[in-house]
């Protein structure tokens, strides 16, 4: 992303959250989470090729021949500009997510989001879309957890880090089987706990922002959500630390379910990953200097307001962060539709 202008860009990329948002905002609460999310992709994907950038799909809706649209390798941006002009736009990593919390958005409930980042060639972990175990906490703790000491070691530092008790911590968890010995854990050294149906990206972001009240996220969820947590991360100084997760056993899942350990391992030493077991810091699962990440709500949520449709248009809430800029921007977008009669309310 050399010399390119990331605020403009960042804008750019805040169209392309809002266009997913409004449109899978559309279907919330019909109870199909495919088709939210089919709708969230499509948008999302036509809004991106009228960015001036040569970007290209990284994490995205899976491998070719499953996604149509906005898959792995996928080239996006620029779209009807002559090859020549194109050749000078800037060329540009993409991890999506445009609808993060699928089930979230069928049945109406809060936190669902559209979601990507951005950034320079090589600057963002090209991560399998398989599970990924994940500890994240905001800036006063960052060099205090180690995903690999015992839950009462890490909520002893973030405690101490955060001048507080234990008893005053609220811990996020994705509300799965496999996190029962999690949950046992967090509850044995005394700390609150939140337990989520769906979102742990969203949920991550709020352990990073003070004033959430929420202090950690842990446990085992997306891979590609860790990529995008990791970029929220390096613009909000707070810190993600991860493993990828799969052995069954650890997912709570008969062996019949998931792919066969060897399986995955070619798998991921075809992706350049070699050690299956290595704890991936911030910076591992987002190397990029110029990152971008943008998010708008879809439903409610902690950090952001869902998308409200009114006669002249509709409102979207979202935020635009960048690591070189540093800025973080909430943006309220009143997109107007109508005539000049169109009533537009603040
Ligand atoms: P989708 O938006 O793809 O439905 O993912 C929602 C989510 O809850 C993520 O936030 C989380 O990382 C992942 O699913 C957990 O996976 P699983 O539902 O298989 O436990």
């Amino acid at each position: 992303m050399k010399n390119a202008k990331s605020d403009e860009l960042a804008l750019d990329f805040l169209r392309v959250c809002e266009a997913a948002a409004i449109a899978s905002a559309r279907t919330m609460g019909q109870g199909d989470r495919k088709h939210s999310d089919h709708v969230a992709v499509e948008a999302m994907r036509e809004t991106m090729d009228s960015v001036e950038m040569r970007g290209k799909i990284v994490i995205g809706e899976g491998e070719r021949d499953e996604a149509p649209m906005l898959y792995i390798g996928e080239e996006v941006g620029g779209k009807g500009y002559p090859e020549e002009t194109r050749a000078g736009f800037p060329e540009i990593d993409i991890a999506v997510d445009p609808l993060e919390g699928t089930n979230l958005c069928a049945l109406g409930a809060n936190n669902a989001i559209a979601v990507l980042a951005a950034a320079e060639r090589g600057g963002l972990l090209n991560a399998p879309d398989i599970y990924m175990d994940k500890i994240v906490v905001g800036p006063s703790c960052r060099g205090a957890v180690d995903i690999e000491a015992p839950v009462k070691y890490n909520l002893k530092a973030i405690a101490k880090s955060l001048d507080r008790e234990i008893d005053d911590l609220t811990v996020i968890v994705l509300d799965r089987p496999r996190h029962e010995q999690l949950v046992n854990d967090v509850r044995e050294a005394g700390a609150r706990i939140r337990l989520i149906s769906d979102g742990d990206l969203s949920a991550g972001i709020s352990a990073a922002v003070a004033g959430t009240n929420i202090h950690a996220l842990m446990g085992i969820g997306g891979a590609p959500e860790g990529v995008l947590t990791a970029a929220a991360m390096k613009c909000l100084n707070g810190e993600i630390q991860a493993k990828l997760v799969y052995d069954p056993k650890r997912l709570s899942v008969d062996a019949s379910k998931v792919p066969p350990v060897e399986e995955v391992h070619e798998r991921l030493k075809s992706m350049g990953i070699d050690d299956p077991d290595k704890v991936y810091s911030t910076d591992d699962l987002a190397p990029g200097e110029r990152i971008i990440f943008a998010a708008s709500g879809v439903t409610d949520g902690a950090l952001l307001k869902g998308v409200r449709f009114f006669g002249a248009g509709k409102r979207t809430h979202s935020v635009v962060m960048t690591t070189d800029t540093k800025n973080i921007r909430f943006v309220d977008t009143v997109h107007v539709e109508g005539g000049p009669d169109s009533v537009i309310r603040f």
